[in-house]
């Protein structure tokens, strides 16, 4: 049975990517800060960790992984509350790139040593590393930084037969953004006339990952947004 660790599995994009795995038939090793993932599956293994603690994650993986060790990494635990040059704090400075960025390393680090040729990992990014969203300084330039760790880490580790890949995605219908109340406005701005649902999303962790079908696809970040962004 192969397996994937997907972070961020308790809520959103997360969820949606490890129901995504469990359906397919893989074991799944969900991280989030929380044990309780909402799912009842006997193929997940819940890790509650927090991926900025480099030392716990590492043993969270290792305590998890079976035998046939890690088939993709799905990095999708982040946050994205909004700053400004007049808001920003040094504790919003370092929550946004210590999970955004340095939470991502961590996992891939700690999740390497159990992956071999012909496995993948994938990172979420969002548009606003490629467009700019009002009041999303941090949050976007997070972003941005892993548009380039996921070409730099293609690079590094493409002899070694692992594709790293991200995934950007625009408008999502998720907990967080559904709390702000401003997804029938956005959507009227989207070509396509409407916000993605995080199944559709994860379909492309699918894609990247489980499918057999982007064996050639190394160091891209797809962006999903309806038309909303295009580069
Ligand atoms: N929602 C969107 O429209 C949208 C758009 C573009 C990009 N994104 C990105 O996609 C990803 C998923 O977004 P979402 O809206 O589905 O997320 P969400 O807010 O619904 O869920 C994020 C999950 O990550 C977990 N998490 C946060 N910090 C953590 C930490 N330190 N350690 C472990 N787990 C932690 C949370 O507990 C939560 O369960 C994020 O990286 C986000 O930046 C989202």
């Amino acid at each position: 049975m192969p397996t994937a660790v997907v972070t961020g599995a308790a809520s959103g994009m997360g969820h949606a990517t490890a129901e995504m795995y469990l359906v397919r038939g893989w074991q799944v090793l969900g991280v989030d800060v929380t044990a309780d993932l909402g799912i009842d599956h006997p193929a997940l293994t819940p890790l509650a960790v927090d991926i900025r603690d480099g030392d716990a994650v590492t043993a969270a993986i290792a305590s998890g992984v079976p035998e046939g060790g890690i088939d993709a990494v799905a990095n999708i635990a982040g946050v994205y509350p909004p700053t400004t040059i007049e808001t920003y704090t040094e504790d919003l400075y370092r929550r946004i790139f210590d999970v955004n960025v340095f939470g991502l390393l961590n996992v891939t680090r700690a999740a390497l040593p159990h992956m071999s040729a012909g496995s993948a990992i994938v990172n979420f990014a969002s548009v606003d590393a490629f467009t700019v969203s009002p009041g999303q300084l941090l949050y976007g330039a997070s972003k941005a930084a892993v548009v380039m760790l996921t070409k730099e880490l293609a690079l590094e580790l493409a002899p070694r037969g692992i594709r790293v890949n991200g995934i950007a995605p625009g408008w999502v219908d998720t907990p967080g953004n559904a709390a702000t109340g401003r997804m029938a406005e956005a959507a009227k701005s989207i070509p396509l006339g409407r916000v993605a649902q995080p199944a559709e999303i994860a379909e492309w962790v699918w894609i990247l990952t489980g499918s057999g079908a982007a064996g050639f696809v190394d160091g891209e970040t797809i962006v999903i947004s309806g038309a909303d962004v295009m580069r």
